[in-house]
């Protein structure tokens, strides 16, 4: 390549896309040096030239028809920013069968889809790189895939949703109610006009598939993430969670023991001394725990056009310098084994369980009876408050098998004493 440069295309150049641009262009000279060669974008697919143009991309280089790029012989790198999971995967694949490498921020596409598209990768060796998937400009899927290749990984535990993190952390400083921060988040440009993919958990489901398909090289896709939201959260287990030192956040949860491996997304109470604890506003984190490093949590970003393409131009870079090296595909999908994805209701953990109870003798021994019967170990309980003539109760666990605490609520909330069981919510972290 003496002399020449790597030519690269931008499919979508709305809010990640423009970022590209920017940060490809403002910082072109200490890209030169870093990789060895010069990276230019020759042309960029967008449906709206004005919103490109804003972003500083000149109109000679902008088209509507992705042919232009994929028949295109000089283009090596082809950026997918343009997100959904239709028109992304076809040119994708398209891109890989023509023989240039890709790189995506579209977790969407890849939880989906990952095993099509790395098998297509794989079988047209180019590099099919996704840093910016998960966690924004964190870097994450590199280290996974690279510095902590020597580790089994144990657990991870991400906070890796901005939208739901900014709520919750306003919900306990403010002491605000769900649909006020939800109402704040979306006028601040955070949740999206339909926030449901954030508030019930499915966009971190994503995410934790990604990073559970490479930690445990395992293929874990969306569909097997349990998923709760946060949207069942109150002022009130707010309240709860503070008097028993905890904090809540939106926790995705990956974890391997003897062999199985366990993927979900929930309201998780979390000690107040947890490092995942002090990730606040649209922040995210990414905890994770290998048998050789020990604990080791990853911080920042998880969004934006910068940051994002911060992730996006880096995976270029590496594209670039492979392509010149000729070593393309080098870290190609991990996922060799295929381990057993546990069932939710064989899971361990401890729970918090509030409930509104009839005010008089008896009832405490009552419930903490059929909690005793279906194995649900107690670790304390809580009663100091009433609502109107109703008693407060609140129960955590020991560590209990999904199933059996399951088993003893329905059995629970059926005594003609309990007129509702409020929340539900696990604890980890201890
Ligand atoms: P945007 O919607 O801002 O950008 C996508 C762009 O692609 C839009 O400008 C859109 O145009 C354009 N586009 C859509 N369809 C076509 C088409 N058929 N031909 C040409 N152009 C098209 O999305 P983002 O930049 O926010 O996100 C892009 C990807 O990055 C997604 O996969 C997302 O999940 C991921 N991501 C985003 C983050 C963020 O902070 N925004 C963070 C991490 C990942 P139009 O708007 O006119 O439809
Ligand atoms: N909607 C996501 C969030 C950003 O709130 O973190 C894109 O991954």
């Amino acid at each position: 390549m003496g002399g020449k440069c790597i030519q690269a295309a931008l499919l979508g150049c709305g809010t990640v896309g423009g970022g590209v641009w920017k940060v490809l262009n403002n910082n072109q000279d200490i890209i030169r040096k870093r990789a060895g060669i010069d990276i230019k974008i020759k042309k960029v697919l967008e449906i709206d030239f004005e919103k490109a143009q804003k972003a500083g991309v000149p109109k000679a280089v902008l088209t509507k028809n992705p042919d232009d790029i994929i028949n295109d012989k000089d283009i090596d790198i082809v950026i997918e920013v343009i997100g959904g999971t239709t028109l992304s995967r076809e040119l994708i694949l398209r891109a890989m069968q023509a023989g240039k490498s890709v790189v995506t921020a579209n977790k969407d596409l890849l939880a989906q889809d990952g095993e099509e598209l790395f098998g297509a990768a794989g079988k047209n060796k180019v590099d099919l790189l996704f840093e910016a998937s998960v966690g924004g400009g964190i870097p994450i899927i590199h280290p996974l895939k690279e510095g902590l290749s020597g580790n089994q990984i144990k657990a991870i535990y991400g906070i890796v949703n901005g939208t739901t993190n900014y709520m919750l952390t306003k919900m306990s400083q403010d002491g605000s109610n769900y649909a006020d921060v939800l109402t704040e988040a979306q006028e601040k440009g955070y949740a999206e006009a339909d926030p449901t993919s954030d508030v019930e958990g499915y966009d971190s489901a994503r995410k934790l598939a990604i990073l559970s398909s490479i930690a445990f090289n395992t293929r874990v896709s969306f569909k097997d993430v349990y998923c709760e939201g946060i949207s069942k959260i109150t002022a009130r287990d707010i309240m709860y969670a503070k008097e028993l030192n905890y904090v809540v956040k939106l926790l995705a949860i990956g974890k391997e023991t003897d062999g199985e491996i366990e993927v979900r997304v929930h309201p998780t109470f979390i000690p107040q001394s947890h490092p995942l604890a002090s990730v606040n506003d649209v922040f995210n984190a990414i905890f994770i725990q290998g048998d050789a490093v020990g604990d080791v949590m990853f911080y920042g970003r998880g969004a934006g056009e910068l940051p994002t393409a911060s992730a996006v131009v880096g995976d270029v870079i590496d594209a670039a310098r492979n392509k010149i090296m000729n070593v393309r595909g080098r870290i190609a999908c991990t996922c060799y084994d295929n381990k057993i994805i546990r069932d939710i209701g064989d899971t361990k953990a401890k729970f918090y369980v509030r409930m509104k109870v009839l005010d008089r003798t008896g009832v405490l021994a009552a419930i903490a009876s059929v909690f005793g019967n279906q194995e649900v170990s107690l670790d304390s309980v809580i009663q100091k408050r009433n609502i109107g003539s109703l008693a407060e109760i609140v129960w955590v666990t020991h560590d209990v098998l999904e199933k059996n605490i399951q088993d003893a609520l329905k059995i629970i909330g059926g005594l003609s004493i309990v007129e509702e069981i409020c929340n539900v919510i696990r604890v980890e972290g201890e």
